[in-house]
């Protein structure tokens, strides 16, 4: 085991949607400054670095993951001046910066797009994927290939007489990695940021950016959602669309452009499917991605025994020195208390699974003060999936997003909650302001806010939290989840009770001291003998 961990295997990350956390110039959109004015707020609920969502220019077509310009900042955002600024206010507070980067697509209205749909012989005629048609008059798409939101990933040009592929929405085309010129331009995207000082990236959809390049069709599946760990989908295995062996190379490339940069920086691949599916990103001798999202808690029941089983399969995955990062919640889920009824001792529960587990943790803005999902009025849904239709069927009910991307709630104002000032309207609506807001949770014992900010403290001085090996502790009770994190000599238990029940336990450790508890439980426990959970309680005992 390596002894000596990189900071972002130890640190807590945070995700900040700038379009809803912070709006300064009073026009209902989140902004560079805002967030400016609440780094104080983020150094001191101790989280150790942020990673932004896209703030590039864009139409906004998809807020954002639809880019125009990979050097700039959107207008409605700031300038490069604030993002400097922000870069500075970040690092100067402890704070490191991951970006937002979208390798897989640019937006339709990027320039090279506009520019490559013009013919099929202007000069970047080949830096998207263009492919003839198939039939008589050449208008059937080339392939059974699926767009990852449904319906066909190819959409025809009038203008060029082809179909290009989009493996997400059609104002999203892919680009062609398979030319050399194209890698080129987008690593110096990448090498502009990091000349700036930017401490990594996250990497959108990183496993579908190369294709098969005979582009054979996609065999058939029964599944038409994705399950739990499976990219199986809309009735294909996506084997010729979704982790191929050259975006591995390319993971590996990638890898060798931030490494390059001192001091270390990090990339964090966001793929679909279960551990078993993304490892390879992770490079064959760990020389890929250096971390890639376990979306599996995401989508997992309140229950203890499943939780140990993705845990268990994580670790088996990605021993030392592959390194795991969970994630409950971020812009694409409904937030995870919500997921789980609204309930917030089941929050505070997984939320210290989720800062005890071996690994990196992602919390999403609002978190922290256990915002929940918010219902949005059909008419006021913003996000492209709310309106999408697939086979004619509006699926947007199911499948919008905007829910999980209200505004922050900074202030006990009902109706813009502090985010920006009445009587302007929040682009999306703020949800229940009752309690769910920073003001009223600052220095409140009870709130959640303190309890993240406790349990961050106690995790920032643990090294067999941060850095220590994981053991499950087998629960003969279905409803416990117990683990060891050990480091050296020093060591801590977890045991979580996802009961609505007290449970009974025996602790074997030698320790007894409570570190933690949900409950604000303290004291010692007597070694060996049985003891009490209450319902939903977790405790870390030393
Ligand atoms: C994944 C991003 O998280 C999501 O918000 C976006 O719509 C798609 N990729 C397409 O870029």
């Amino acid at each position: 085991m390596a002894l000596q961990k990189e900071w972002w295997q130890t640190a807590v990350f945070y995700q900040i949607y700038p379009r809803s956390f912070k709006d300064s110039t009073n026009n209902g959109v989140g902004d560079l400054p805002g967030i400016i004015s609440k780094l104080d707020y983020l150094a001191d609920l101790g989280i150790d670095a942020i990673w932004f969502s896209p703030f590039f220019p864009s139409p906004q077509a998809d807020f954002g993951y639809d880019i125009t310009d990979y050097g700039a900042i959107h207008p409605e955002y700031g300038t490069m001046d604030d993002f400097d600024e922000l870069l500075v206010g970040c690092h100067n507070r402890g704070i490191k910066v991951i970006l937002d980067m979208v390798l897989n697509h640019t937006s339709d209205q990027h320039p090279w797009f506009l520019e490559s749909k013009t013919s099929q012989d202007n000069p970047r005629h080949d830096w998207y994927v263009w492919q003839d048609g198939r039939g008589k008059k050449g208008r059937n798409p080339p392939n059974n290939w699926r767009a990852m939101v449904g319906g066909s990933a190819w959409e025809w040009s009038d203008e060029r007489k082809q179909f290009y592929l989009h493996q997400f929405l059609t104002c999203q085309p892919d680009l062609n990695w398979r030319n050399h010129a194209v890698q080129e331009a987008m690593f110096d995207h990448l090498r502009f940021w990091l000349d700036k000082g930017v401490d990594g990236f996250r990497l959108d959809i990183i496993h579908t950016v190369f294709e098969d390049k005979e582009f054979r069709d996609n065999p058939r599946s029964w599944h038409i959602f994705p399950s739990d760990n499976s990219n199986e989908a809309l009735l294909q295995k996506p084997v010729h669309t979704q982790f191929l062996p050259e975006t591995i190379d390319l993971c590996v490339s990638l890898r060798e452009i931030v490494d390059s940069y001192s001091p270390p920086r990090v990339l964090v691949g966001e793929a679909q499917g279960g551990v078993h599916l993304f490892k390879p990103l992770y490079g064959s001798s760990a020389n890929g991605l250096n971390m890639v999202f376990n979306f599996e808690f995401s989508k997992l029941p309140f229950n203890a025994k499943r939780f140990g089983e993705v845990i268990q399969s994580t670790e088996k995955a990605l021993p030392d020195p592959y390194w795991p990062c969970y994630v409950f919640s971020n812009h694409d889920v409904p937030r995870m208390i919500s997921k789980h009824g609204n309930n917030e001792q089941k929050a505070k529960l997984l939320v210290l699974l989720l800062l005890t587990l071996r690994g990196t943790p992602f919390i999403y803005y609002g978190e922290e003060i256990g915002l929940q999902n918010v219902n949005i009025p059909k008419q006021r849904r913003k996000d492209p999936l709310a309106h999408h239709r697939v086979w004619g069927i509006p699926i947007g009910r199911f499948f919008g997003r905007d829910g999980c991307r209200t505004p922050m709630q900074w202030t006990n104002d009902d109706v813009c909650a502090g985010f920006s000032d009445p009587p302007v309207r929040p682009w999306l609506p703020v949800g229940n302001n009752s309690q769910k807001n920073v003001l009223d949770q600052l220095n409140d014992n009870r709130s959640m806010l303190e309890y993240y900010k406790r349990l961050l403290r106690l995790r920032k001085d643990s090294l067999p939290l941060k850095q220590g090996l994981l053991t499950l502790v087998e629960q003969k009770n279905s409803d416990i989840l117990m683990f060891e994190r050990s480091f050296g000599e020093q060591s801590v238990i977890v045991v979580l009770n996802f009961s609505s029940k007290q449970k009974k336990l025996e602790i074997y450790h030698s320790g007894n001291q409570i570190l933690f508890s949900t409950h604000g439980r303290q004291g010692m426990l007597d070694t060996g003998e049985k003891f009490c959970l209450q319902e939903f309680e977790g405790l870390i005992i030393k």
